[in-house]
């Protein structure tokens, strides 16, 4: 049988896949991000933030403690676990497709986390990884561009939250821009965060903000906060 060609990243809108090109296009991914973090320093990275008061105006109204098990999916290099830990909270996971990001912050934080590196739509990433009482994702989900890889995702959010835990996103708006890291994004607002959550998950806050990047270009993001009902 004749193998399946494998998917360029441009190329993930054309239905050509099937699960080995699914992979193949996992690798690919991974060499990009990986690249990204090879190529620039952390504080150059056109998604690096130091003030993290958008996140923790959303964080601050969930009841977390400290032997609480957070997920950020997708956090890169990003310096949020550092002021998590400063906050005393718990059992902190960051998981990313870039083996080079999650490294730099194992250098960094070493035993402090605990880590996971692999595409968060493939299931084995999340294996052994508990249900968590926060799922935090900022500029991860938009770029799923694709309905399965969305519901992937969000069949992921769904069984990982526990009853009573929270999900934050933060991602590109509706008026924001089409690509980020050279990637085609999909762009959110509140009610479409919702309905993909369904009934489940009760909205507890939503706004906009409008991150400067380092060269000093605007990005506006939706951020919301959901906590999952318990039954
Ligand atoms: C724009 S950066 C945001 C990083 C971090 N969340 C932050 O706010 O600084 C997107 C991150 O998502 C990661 N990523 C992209 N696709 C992914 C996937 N399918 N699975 C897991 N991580 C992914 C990238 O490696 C990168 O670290």
């Amino acid at each position: 049988m004749k193998e399946a060609p494998s998917c360029k990243l441009e190329d993930k809108n054309k239905s050509c896949c099937g699960s080995s090109v699914v992979s193949d296009h996992s690798t690919e991914l991974k060499s990009h991000w990986d690249k990204a973090y090879q190529k620039s320093p952390e504080n150059q990275l056109g998604w690096f933030e130091n003030d993290f008061s958008p996140s923790f105006r959303l964080l601050d109204q969930c009841k977390l403690n400290s032997y609480d098990t957070l997920l950020l999916v997708g956090s890169g290099t990003s310096r949020f676990p550092d002021e998590l830990l400063k906050r005393g909270l718990g059992e902190i996971w960051v998981t990313d497709i870039s083996e080079v990001a999650i490294q730099e912050v194992k250098n960094r934080l070493g035993e402090k986390l605990k880590y996971r590196v692999g595409d968060i739509l493939q299931p084995e990433t999340l294996l052994n990884i508990p249900q968590v009482q926060l799922w935090f994702d900022r500029a991860v989900l938009h770029f799923f561009t694709e309905k399965k890889d969305q519901e992937t995702y969000f069949k992921a959010v769904k069984e990982k939250v526990k009853p009573g835990g929270y999900v934050v996103f933060a991602e590109f708006n509706l008026k924001g821009a089409d690509k980020c890291s050279g990637l085609p994004v999909f762009r959110y607002e509140e009610k479409m965060f919702q309905e993909r959550l369904g009934k489940d998950f009760k909205l507890l806050d939503a706004f906009d903000y409008t991150y400067s990047m380092p060269s000093g270009e605007e990005r506006p993001y939706s951020y919301a906060l959901y906590q999952r009902k318990v039954n």
